[in-house]
């Protein structure tokens, strides 16, 4: 049977494009729902696109039911990735999927993370502090923002000049290129 993924996402989600692309003609896994808490993201546009079901939840939802656990469970999820996802997990997600949760960060962890960094937060820190490379990193997600065992980093060079816009460009480059691939390499090796 292929492995299930579900993407939790807050925003413009090229990122979950670019996994649902990769993994549309898998023989290996299938993306089989995007969830978000935003109902005006354009990544449900996107999943549309794919014919793949989303889900709109709310803060309550996420936080005080254990209804998208409920749905996670009922859709057989081998694995969740946040992919643009905002939120802190809460516990009780965690604990139904133990190792089973994933996150991208745009910059090199441990540096530039935590609470309050995403997006452009984090580009303009890492310029701010007139670094010589960034990356991505993609992390098991636990308890706390960003901090959870890191799984891959990819860098690329800061050069004088580059500004917020290029920095971004890079790292999103750097993120499409290597977020699905990440993934299935993950899956092949968890037990099934
Ligand atoms: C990505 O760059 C991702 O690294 C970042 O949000 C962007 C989502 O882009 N995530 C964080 O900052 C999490 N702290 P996308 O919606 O186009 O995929």
């Amino acid at each position: 049977m292929k492995k299930r993924i579900a993407i939790f996402a807050s925003g413009s989600g090229s990122n979950a494009q670019k996994i649902m692309e990769h993994f549309k003609r898998s023989s290996e896994a299938e993306v089989v729902l995007i969830l978000t808490n935003n109902p005006q993201a354009y990544v449900l546009q996107r999943a549309d696109n794919f014919e793949i079901p989303s889900h709109i939840f709310s803060r309550h939802e996420f936080y005080e039911t254990d209804g998208i656990i409920r749905l996670l469970k009922n859709l057989q999820v081998d694995l969740i990735v946040l992919a643009g996802f905002l939120w802190l997990v809460p516990a009780n997600l965690l604990k139904a999927f133990p190792n089973k949760i994933i996150n991208l960060h745009p910059a090199l962890l441990p540096k530039y993370g935590g609470k309050g960094m995403y997006g452009d937060h984090v580009h303009k820190a890492v310029l701010e502090a007139k670094e010589e490379e960034s990356g991505i990193t993609i992390h098991f997600v636990n308890e706390k923002f960003d901090e959870g065992e890191i799984l891959h980093q990819s860098r690329f060079k800061i050069e004088p000049g580059d500004n917020l816009e290029m920095i971004k460009f890079k790292g999103q480059q750097l993120e499409h290129q290597h977020f699905p691939r990440v993934i299935e390499s993950l899956l092949k090796k968890m037990k099934s």
